[in-house]
């Protein structure tokens, strides 16, 4: 959140990292999901194929839309401040089977 590394730090802005080639693993402290150093988060590569491989899954299998009527600006993006960040109203989205893919349940 400061401001001398992110441009609007507090706006919702995924996008902010698409151009950047962070190193998010210790080396680049202005990005630090999982901290750094001696005490640098063990679990960092299961993390995240874990977190890639639902998404993915989701992402390949559906396509997703707001709710009929709603807009992107109708999105509340406010959040929740804890042991983790998370969105203080739920997201809701409606998701379509994607007819070019069987379903198939593991
Ligand atoms: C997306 C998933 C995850 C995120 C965002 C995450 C994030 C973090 C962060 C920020 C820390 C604190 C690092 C620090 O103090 O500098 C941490 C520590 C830790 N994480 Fe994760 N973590 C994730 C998944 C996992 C998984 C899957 C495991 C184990 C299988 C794990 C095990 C640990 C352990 C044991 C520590 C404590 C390390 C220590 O204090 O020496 N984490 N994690």
């Amino acid at each position: 959140m400061d401001p001398e590394s992110w441009e609007d730090p507090l706006k919702y802005d995924p996008e902010r990292f698409k151009d950047h080639n962070i190193e998010f693993k210790d080396q680049d402290f202005r990005f630090l999901p999982f901290g750094g150093g001696k005490r640098g988060c063990p679990g960092y590569a299961f993390g995240l194929a874990t977190i890639e491989l639902g998404l993915a899954l989701l992402l390949f299998y559906f396509d997703w839309a707001l709710p009929q009527g709603d807009g992107a600006d109708d999105v509340n993006l406010d959040e929740i401040f804890g042991l983790a960040t998370r969105k203080k109203t739920p997201l809701i989205v409606v998701p379509t089977a994607n007819k070019d893919y069987e379903f198939k349940a593991f």
